[in-house]
């Protein structure tokens, strides 16, 4: 379907031309709407870092902007944060001058245990809103944060804890899912125990769900320690730190088990997110925006915390899911509530919803006059989605795509500079500050339409990673190495001759769970690390409400004369062990063989296709075809995928 609303009155083509012809001086501008303690002397120094760093000289900080400049500007009374816990049956709300007295009370603690600028806190906390008063505390430090996503597992926190050496932790007592308490205390006492690398000092929150038991002279009372600098009011203020410092550090799904530590700075960061709340969402400062994912991701960390406060707008820390608490109204009564105008969240959360209430009964039990606009993002907008949404909530349904790596989006449709035509399937357009290509496998533009590699040419805008943590060369190779003068996306999709952007697939391991990034890589580590496996290969099939699930084709050492269900089973308890529940592990079948080319690498993306039911071709190098036909019948036997459906 094409949208042809606002066809032309787009300004959207003017702003891009305008950054192309000059990009330093199109994000000067944007820098303009912030503090900044000390001006930069280069917009982007070239020579500076792997491929160069914005705002170089500059000096700032990201909480001043978040939070003070508000305060400051007489807006201390507007609501800056609002938590609702549809899962506890919580509600609190902050105002600017409320999220500074809790920010600074909190810094405050956090010096007090030694955090100075340029140190690491790690933050293991659930949607709760002390996980952003700590973020922000630690950018008001000037240090570094680092927050781990509750649904993993106590060693996937050891090995963050290894690679950013944090000096403290700070933690919430449980995480609560529909169906169970997260105790976050055997978690975080066995990734300390696993870690090379001690942190000094925890820093504890007991939520009253569930108690906690303090470790003497390793963990303090986040509810007493803060209250004792709230009574006292100290003054904590806002380190100076250079714009090119890290302001976080989030781990994302490398290829291998070990993940690749995005960094984000602290100029560019704030420059690229207060520009995409205006031109992207469309918010103006006062306004709702509640990004419906968590804070253990980037969407979380730019679209929950930073961007909204950034502009000076109110966000939603949503403790819930879409379904299930207590049903799949929940996102419109959040909506009618708070007023939200601009919801964002991941397909598939609109698809637990449809698959509820297909009809969208429950809607018009809300008043949702306040809702502008939907964005999606996360993994790909199918086509169904976007239309029932469209057709539910009548209002724009904006799919846009990015990553972990960029911090906000690369390409969406700019609905602050007027909507352009939707092509469904397609994220729109290349947002200003990113010149997106698509090129063969020696580098070479394709033409459009033709399927390719997707990269963005460097210099990457602001908000991008400017490198990974403590591993500049493994950033080259993971991402410039291969196109020199391109940030290689691992993205592989087309764009039409009208500069519309459809991605595809993955070029890498990575798949998509849930909008829930996973490395089939990492998995294959931890299943090859079973006494009883002798080889294994993870692949992502097709899921109607997840989008992908992973699923886990073992052969077993000869000799193995246990039942193979019996290894299966502690197969899907190891992954979920090691990597966590949010791995969605469940699939894990034992074959004989494994199909590979006669050099021995084993056919993943045939596999995938016979799995999911589509057409695939006989690998010219294959090794032995029968191989083949072998995992297709294992998949119908086992009723696993569109082959058993067929
Ligand atoms: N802490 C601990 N465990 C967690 C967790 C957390 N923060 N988040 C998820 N889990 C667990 C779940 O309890 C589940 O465990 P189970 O195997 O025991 O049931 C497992 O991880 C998988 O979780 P999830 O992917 O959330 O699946 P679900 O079946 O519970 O819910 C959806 C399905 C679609 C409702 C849910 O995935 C959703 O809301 N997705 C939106 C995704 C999103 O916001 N992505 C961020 C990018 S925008
Ligand atoms: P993450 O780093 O977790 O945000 O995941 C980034 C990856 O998710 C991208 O590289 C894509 O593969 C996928 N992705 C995110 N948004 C979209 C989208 N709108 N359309 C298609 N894929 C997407």
């Amino acid at each position: 379907m094409t949208n042809t609303a606002n066809a032309g009155a787009s300004r959207y083509h003017a702003v891009y031309d305008e950054w192309k012809q000059d990009p330093e001086g199109f994000w000067a501008r944007q820098a303009e709407a912030l503090d900044w303690f000390k001006p930069w002397d280069k917009v982007f120094d070239a020579e500076a870092g792997v491929y160069g760093r914005w705002f170089a000289g500059a000096e700032c900080n990201t909480c001043h902007n978040a939070v003070d400049r508000h305060v400051e500007a007489g807006r201390g009374d507007q609501k800056a944060i609002i938590y609702d816990s549809p899962i506890t049956g919580k509600k609190r709300e902050f105002t600017y001058a409320e999220t500074l007295r809790e920010v600074e009370a909190l810094a405050a603690v956090l010096r007090d245990l030694g955090v100075e600028k340029g140190d690491r806190v790690l933050i293991y906390m659930p949607m709760i809103p002390e996980a952003v008063f700590a973020m922000l505390a630690v950018a008001r430090l000037g240090a570094v944060h680092s927050v781990v996503f509750g649904g993993f597992a106590a060693h996937e926190l050891a090995t963050r804890i290894d690679d950013c050496q944090p000096k403290v932790v700070v933690a919430a007592s449980c995480g609560i899912e529909p169906s169970r308490q997260v105790p976050y205390k055997p978690l975080l006492d066995a990734a300390i125990a696993q870690a090379k690398i001690k942190p000094e000092h925890c820093l504890v929150l007991e939520r009253e769900e569930h108690p906690y038991d303090l470790e003497p002279g390793r963990d303090t009372d986040y509810a007493a320690a803060v209250w004792a600098h709230m009574e006292a009011g100290t003054k904590v203020p806002c380190v100076a730190v250079a714009a090119t410092d890290p302001l976080y550090i989030l781990y994302t799904s490398g290829t291998t088990g070990q993940p690749k530590g995005v960094v984000r700075d602290n100029g560019g960061h704030m420059v690229a997110l207060r520009f995409s709340m205006e031109a992207l969402y469309d918010i103006r400062p006062g306004e709702i925006f509640w990004a419906a994912s968590d804070v253990g991701w980037v969407v979380g960390h730019s679209y929950i915390a930073y961007a909204p406060l950034i502009l000076g707008a109110t966000t939603i820390v949503f403790e819930g899911k879409p379904v299930g608490t207590p049903d799949a109204g929940t996102f419109w009564r959040v909506i009618q509530e708070h007023g939200v105008s601009s919801l964002f969240t991941a397909p598939t959360a609109f698809r637990a919803i449809k698959k509820e209430d297909p009809t969208g009964s429950l809607i018009p039990d809300y008043d949702m006059s306040s809702l502008r606009s939907l964005f999606l993002a996360g993994e790909r907008a199918d086509p169904d989605t976007i239309r029932w949404a469209q057709e539910k909530l009548k209002v724009p349904v904006i799919d846009h795509w990015w990553q972990t790596e960029t911090g906000w989006a690369i390409a969406g449709n700019p609905l602050g500079l007027g909507e352009l035509p939707v092509k469904i399937g397609s994220p729109t357009v290349a947002m200003p500050g990113y010149d997106v290509q698509v090129i063969d496998d020696a580098g070479h533009p394709v033409p459009a339409g033709t399927l390719g590699n997707i990269v963005v040419k460097l210099p990457l805008p602001p908000s991008c990673l400017p490198t990974l943590w403590n591993a500049d060369e493994r950033f080259r190779a993971a991402y410039l190495d291969e196109f020199p003068g391109y940030y290689k996306t691992s993205d592989a999709g087309y764009m039409d001759d009208e500069g519309y952007l459809f991605i595809m697939a993955r070029t890498d391991d990575i798949i998509n769970v849930a909008g829930h990034r996973l490395s089939t890589g990492a998995m294959e580590e931890v299943i090859a690390g079973h006494p009883d496996v002798a080889e294994c290969a993870v692949i992502g099939i097709a899921d109607q409400l997840k989008g992908q699930l992973p699923a886990g084709f073992m052969v077993l050492n000869s000799g193995v004369s246990r039942p193979a269900e019996e290894i299966e089973r502690e197969v899907v308890k190891l992954v979920r062990d090691e990597i966590g529940p949010v791995a969605a592990f469940k699939i894990a079948l034992t074959v004989a063989r494994l199909p590979k080319t006669r050099s021995g690498k084993i056919l993943r993306g045939t596999m995938q296709k016979i799995a999911d039911g589509e057409d695939w071709k006989m690998p010219a190098t294959i090794d032995d075809p029968a191989i083949l036909d072998e995992i297709g019948a294992v998949l119908k036997e086992r009723g696993v995928g569109q082959a058993a459906a067929a």
